[in-house]
């Protein structure tokens, strides 16, 4: 049993949540409920982003204060959470008061050890991405990200020393080969490093939506070296020492790769010049692209995760959103490729296999099953999917898991097309054929539940379990082993209809 601390971004409140945000979302509550199967001890942090220019700006063009728009769309992201069954431990605000603290806390300190000084700067901002640029990064004048153009910006700012980092950055590389994953990103986060690193201007005088500088009131804190020490408070930066010398070594952060340059060579020289260690993890993922455009709140085409999931269902969204865009590149998203998912892998696979083997035990044999027979066939699949899945999650791999955990699904549903037990008459060949199938779907809906908690709880107690999944354990919940003896099976409505395309 271990200590997993994972954090999603903080989205911004300038827009409502949609699919991207969902997607990040999604892949961390699966993950954490994976590491909850096997007894460790899970923290799993989300929240809103809620300083800054663009989120100024959005409740200027809304008419409303900075308040009152945080307010309102931090509310909308905890509902989206909720809906899609987000099982996070906490939902940080950064306009929240222990989040001050913990940001000039953090950022004191950093000043004290040297790492800040105070200079002017004149430069070419993003207030999308809450970024200056170099001119040598723009894309015909405009952001690369936006294609927007900048605004020219001359502030008297707090300098961050970034650049007395270069080496200990490079040393952070060269000791952790698993710093950060998939390698591709890696790779790019440490060239961005050996280009070599600017200091960076981490305060504002132009706004004051923000974190007061504790030791000049003149200024608040850039956005982004706000948001980003989310992380430290979301364990007890600054107010619980124990708490955050708990939980901070289990940490680990799921990002999308455009925020890479922020998480992997900022934050991490920031907690160096703060005197934190050890260094997180990073995980990141490329973008959910809609006809092989970024889904984003900048552009009209985005979908929200409420809309999918009514059409869909929870667990339908879930499954097939984890299942369809592998966590690291960049993927293609479309209504009609999640309904062809659900139809092929929920119903015709999993809700096909449950229907049919819960029909044949309730017509044929009452809850008269046998325990499974331990030279089943189907016990090296199971335990050949299983540490197939097992290796996916640790890499954190929902996608890869979920398809090795569906191969069981497959070969039970050929099993029993090469059985037959609906033509077989009562007894103890029917029986048998019978105890592997249920154990069979026993331990897909265990392997299956961070993807689709509620359905994996409902296909647990049609085929007769009486305690919750969820307090089931891992490595033992996945062995071959068989219900208890007498229990009870339950046929009910198909429980993934047919999704017709519309
Ligand atoms: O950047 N595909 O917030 P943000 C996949 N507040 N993931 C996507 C996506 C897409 N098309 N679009 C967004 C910020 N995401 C800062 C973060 S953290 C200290 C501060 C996800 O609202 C992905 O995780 O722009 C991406 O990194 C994040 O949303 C950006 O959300
Ligand atoms: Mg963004």
């Amino acid at each position: 049993m271990g200590r997993f601390y994972l954090t999603t971004p903080i989205y911004y409140v300038n827009d409502a949540p949609h699919m991207g945000h969902a997607y990040t979302t999604l892949n961390g509550d699966a993950i954490c409920r994976w590491r909850r199967l096997h007894g460790d001890d899970v923290f799993y942090l989300t929240g809103t982003d809620e300083h800054g220019l663009k989120v100024q700006r959005a409740a200027e063009s809304n008419n409303l204060t900075p308040v009152e728009q945080a307010d309102r769309t931090s509310r909308r992201f905890r509902e989206a959470w909720d809906l899609l069954n987000i099982a996070y431990d906490d939902f940080i605000r950064t306009t929240e008061e222990r989040h001050h603290l913990s940001v000039q806390t953090l950022m004191s300190r950093c000043n004290e050890n040297g790492y800040i000084y105070k200079d002017s700067y004149e430069g070419h901002y993003c207030v999308s991405c809450e970024a200056y640029y170099n001119p040598s990064d723009l894309e015909g004048g405009n952001c690369p990200i936006h294609e927007r153009p900048l605004e020219p910006m001359a502030e008297e700012n707090y300098f961050f020393r970034l650049s007395a980092f270069r080496d200990r950055l490079l040393e952070w590389f060269d000791s952790t080969p698993d710093n950060i994953s998939p390698e591709g990103y890696r790779n790019e986060a440490e060239a961005l490093v050996r280009a070599g690193l600017e200091d960076l201007s981490v305060s504002r005088t132009s706004i004051n939506w923000g974190v007061q500088v504790p030791w000049d009131a003149d200024h608040v804190f850039y956005v982004w070296y706000d948001a980003l020490i989310n992380y430290a408070t979301g364990v007890g930066y600054g107010a619980d020492p124990e708490r955050f010398a708990d939980w901070w070594p289990a940490t680990r952060h799921l990002i999308g790769k455009d925020i890479i340059r922020f998480h992997c060579v900022y934050w991490p020289a920031m907690l160096m010049a703060a005197d934190v260690s050890p260094l997180p993890k990073l995980h990141v993922h490329g973008w959910l692209l809609l006809s092989g455009a970024k889904m984003a709140k900048t552009s009209l085409n985005q979908i929200t995760p409420a809309d999918l999931a009514e059409s869909l269902g929870v667990d339908e969204l879930r499954y097939s959103v984890l299942r369809d865009n592998p966590f690291g590149p960049d993927s293609d998203f479309s209504f009609e490729g999640l309904v062809q998912r659900c139809n092929t892998d929920l119903a015709n696979g999993l809700g096909n296999l449950l229907q049919r083997v819960s029909a044949v035990v309730v017509s044929s044999c009452g809850s008269a099953v046998p325990a499974p027979d331990p030279d089943s066939p189907l016990a090296d699949v199971t335990a050949a999917a299983y540490e197939a899945a097992a290796a996916a999650w640790d890499r954190v791999q929902p996608s890869v898991a979920l398809e090795s955990t569906w191969r069981i699904v497959r070969e039970t549903n050929e099993y029993l097309q090469g059985r037959q037990p609906w033509k077989m008459r009562p007894g103890a060949e029917l029986d048998a054929v019978l105890g592997d199938a249920l154990e069979a779907l026993r331990i897909v809906a265990v392997l299956a539940y961070p993807a689709m908690p509620d359905s994996c709880e409902e296909i647990w107690r049609r085929i007769g379990m009486q305690t919750p999944l969820a307090q089931e354990r891992l490595p033992d919940a996945a062995r071959w082993r068989g219900r208890p003896e007498g229990r009870e099976v339950r046929l009910g409505q198909p429980l993934f209809p047919r999704l017709s395309p519309q």
